[in-house]
């Protein structure tokens, strides 16, 4: 398949690892740019610059297919230094930078100086546009279902994506709630060139976590991930359980006085405990609504080429059906796995 996406990365596939904490090491990365999508390097996971370079080095290694770095400029309890993480990523050679957070706007010179093709993450419009007029190359446009930060207008990508297509002249991918052939067909359909997965790819042989976080996402249904700190205005979808109920029953009592020192226990440090060591109740770890699709855990290529594969027939038979009058009785269309 091509699109504005697999033309603008140089990929086979229009489908992006997104960056995630704890998650995002050179090992999914590579697998999922050696099955024809964009691995994405989370670079903060890397404490520092120096670390970010050798887990380019190393997914180099497993790899010879183009592969991204996401650069996270969320309010974190530290200061990152970005220009030193933007060094390692260009001395690394990778020509693709996710963005997300707040805008990139003061990092794009020295980006796009080093020639590396951007895709900022946005919940709205709005930033999208912004992201378009200070010279990105893309977007994510991120859903109200997505795991991680959905922000704060609670837009989903019903809505979503046919308004970033109605405005955006820059390509953009379908991020959040994405799991399956039905999810691209959608998401092209709806004005993107390609999708963002990031909970389904947890579930993978590859993904570098727990078996226990496995389990867990093979387990939960659509009813299990709850949105955290909104009182902060740093709202996150997390998967539910007991450091979570915890963390909800404190913002019960501050209310809108929460301060982020209430909660330290329940948010900080949590993704080395689950995703390391496999302590599941831990406290609050991003999981999107489309953990109630995700039943398996194929490999990344097992993944990827089922995708596609059904993409194709959705496409070819179901849709076409409708319009030739040989699928007026076509059942829903069903995941395969
Ligand atoms: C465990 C986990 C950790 C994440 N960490 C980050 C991160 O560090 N930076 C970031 O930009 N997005 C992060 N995300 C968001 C993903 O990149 C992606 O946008 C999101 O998962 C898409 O929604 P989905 O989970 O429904 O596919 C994370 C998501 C998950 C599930």
């Amino acid at each position: 398949m091509k699109t504005a996406i697999t033309e603008l990365f140089g990929i086979e596939h229009p489908i992006i690892q997104g960056g995630m904490h704890y998650v995002g090491f050179a090992e999914l990365a590579a697998a999922v740019s050696n099955a024809g999508g964009l691995g994405v390097i989370t670079g903060l996971t890397q404490r520092t610059p120096e670390l970010l370079a050798k887990e380019i080095a190393r997914c180099r290694d497993m790899t010879d297919k183009p592969f991204g770095v996401n650069l996270t400029f969320l309010p974190t309890l530290s200061d990152p230094p970005y220009p030193e993480y933007i060094s390692a990523i260009k001395e690394g050679g990778v020509k693709a930078v996710e963005t997300a957070g707040r805008s990139p706007e003061q990092y794009m010179p020295a980006l796009k100086a080093a020639g590396i093709k951007v895709i900022h993450k946005c919940t709205s419009v709005r930033h999208s546009l912004k992201a378009e007029k200070i010279g990105c190359d893309a977007v994510s446009v991120d859903g109200f279902e997505c795991g991680g930060h959905p922000g704060e207008d609670d837009i989903p990508n019903m809505i979503l994506l046919p308004r970033a297509a109605d405005e955006l002249k820059i390509p953009f991918v379908a991020s959040g709630g994405m799991a399956d052939a039905r999810s691209l067909v959608a998401a092209l359909s709806m004005g993107a060139a390609g999708m963002n997965m990031g909970t389904r790819f947890i579930a993978t042989k590859e993904a570098p976590v727990h078996e226990n976080v496995k389990q867990a996402l093979l387990k939960a249904t659509e009813l299990d991930t709850v949105l955290v700190m909104r009182a902060l205005r740093n709202t996150e979808r997390v998967l539910k359980n007991k450091g979570v109920e915890e963390l909800i029953e404190i913002e019960r009592e501050k209310g809108g006085s929460l301060k982020i020192d209430d909660i330290l226990d329940q948010v900080a440090g949590v993704y080395p405990k689950v995703m390391v060591d496999g302590k599941m109740d831990a406290g609050a770890w991003s999981c999107g609504m489309v953990v109630g699709l995700i039943n398996d855990i194929p490999t990344v290529k097992e993944l990827i080429d089922r995708i596609m594969s059904d993409a194709e027939s959705i496409i070819r038979q179901r849709l076409t059906g409708f319009l030739d009058g040989t699928g007026r009785s076509a059942a829903p269309a069903r995941a395969i796995a």
